[in-house]
């Protein structure tokens, strides 16, 4: 009976040896699974003599039998990792994308190539006006705390002025800058006087939005800090960033403007170049467009920034680049900036 039984083991060996190495596919293998490891398949069936040996002719014979099931186990599952293998080299073969290549984007659009959005520029021009000026660039976070946004700044809490910039609060207490002012107490507290520097960025309000509202917009925020800063030190540093960036002679006018963290402030506004002076939507009818608010820092923002304001003055401004760049290039609707409308980018 055990001959009987090693020479069934063997046929079987010899069987799957032989069609072992033409397995080429998941449904092969499933195949031979059945035909030698299923309930009925080859194994069970040498299983099932087993049972009728005795007992010690079972032992020897049933470690026979394993080790032949054990070694189609293996070679079973060699197989199916190196087919594995070569279906993912397939897949890397056949589905591969360069990167690289222009978007089917691009290909309908033949003569588009990258450039700089006109905020960006204007910032860039801007930067340059103040560098060769001896002005430092800086930075600050759009996600700003209070105190930076508003108490540093001389606008206590319950204070209505904080009702004048409409704030996007977050439910962790921190809100979205509402200008670049923040920047002014963050640079004077790391860098002291004297210092001069400008801080361009995007600032947000929660307002209605119109022709020359939008909940999200650029400033640049610019800080002198010196010995006898006077307002002529102001109007002169405006005049010349504002002449060289126009190219042309553009109307200002100054008028006394209410911010906490000036004294005395002013609002710097500009002859609307898109109506000149006449009324359009972009200046609300009334033929000048607010560009500028400004001031000589009040001696409470610069303790803040632990600066001694009996020894130091300093004027301060924020400038409001969608403004600038919609008067530039006679942008009537302050809204294009935002909207992602490439229509609009394109002319640029
Ligand atoms: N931060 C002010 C605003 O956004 C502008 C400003 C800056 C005014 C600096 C005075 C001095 O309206």
């Amino acid at each position: 009976m055990l001959e009987n039984l090693k020479s069934k083991i063997n046929q079987i060996e010899n069987s799957f040896n032989l069609i072992v190495n033409d397995i080429d596919s998941k449904e092969m293998i499933n195949k031979v699974k059945v035909q030698f490891l299923g309930k009925k398949g080859e194994i069970a069936e040498l299983y099932k003599i087993l049972k009728d040996l005795p007992l010690e002719e079972k032992k020897i014979a049933g470690q026979l039998i394993q080790s032949l099931e054990r070694n189609i186990e293996e070679k079973i599952e060699d197989i199916e990792q190196q087919l594995d293998k070569k279906e993912f080299e397939k897949i890397l073969q056949n589905e591969w994308i360069d990167v690289t290549l222009p978007s089917e984007f691009f290909k309908t659009r033949p003569l588009f190539s990258g450039h700089l959005s006109p905020i960006s520029s204007f910032i860039h021009k801007i930067q340059d006006i103040f560098l060769s000026l001896g002005f430092t660039i800086a930075d600050g976070p759009q996600l700003e705390n209070e105190y930076y946004n508003f108490t540093a700044l001389n606008i206590p809490e319950n204070h209505p002025a904080r009702d004048l910039q409409d704030t996007f609060w977050m439910t962790n207490g921190l809100l979205l800058r509402t200008h670049t002012s923040p920047i002014e107490v963050r640079m004077m507290q790391k860098l002291s006087a004297p210092l001069k520097l400008i801080a361009p960025g995007r600032v947000f309000r929660n307002e209605a939005t119109d022709a020359s509202h939008e909940n999200t917009f650029y400033q640049i925020e610019g800080l002198m800090i010196d010995k006898d800063i006077s307002v002529s030190n102001l109007t002169y540093f405006t005049k010349i960033m504002l002449s060289q960036l126009f190219e042309t002679d553009v109307k200002v006018r100054l008028r006394p403007g209410y911010f906490p963290f000036v004294e005395p402030g002013f609002e710097l506004d500009f002859e609307c170049l898109i109506c000149h002076g006449k009324g359009c939507p972009v200046c609300k009818n009334v033929g000048w467009v607010e560009l500028v608010g400004c001031g000589l820092s009040h001696p409470e923002v610069l303790k803040e920034g632990g600066i001694d304001p009996e020894k130091w003055s300093a004027f301060a401004f924020g400038l409001g680049l969608n403004r600038l760049v919609m008067m530039k290039y006679a942008i009537d609707d302050i809204r294009w900036f935002e909207s992602g409308d490439l229509r609009f980018f394109y002319q640029f």
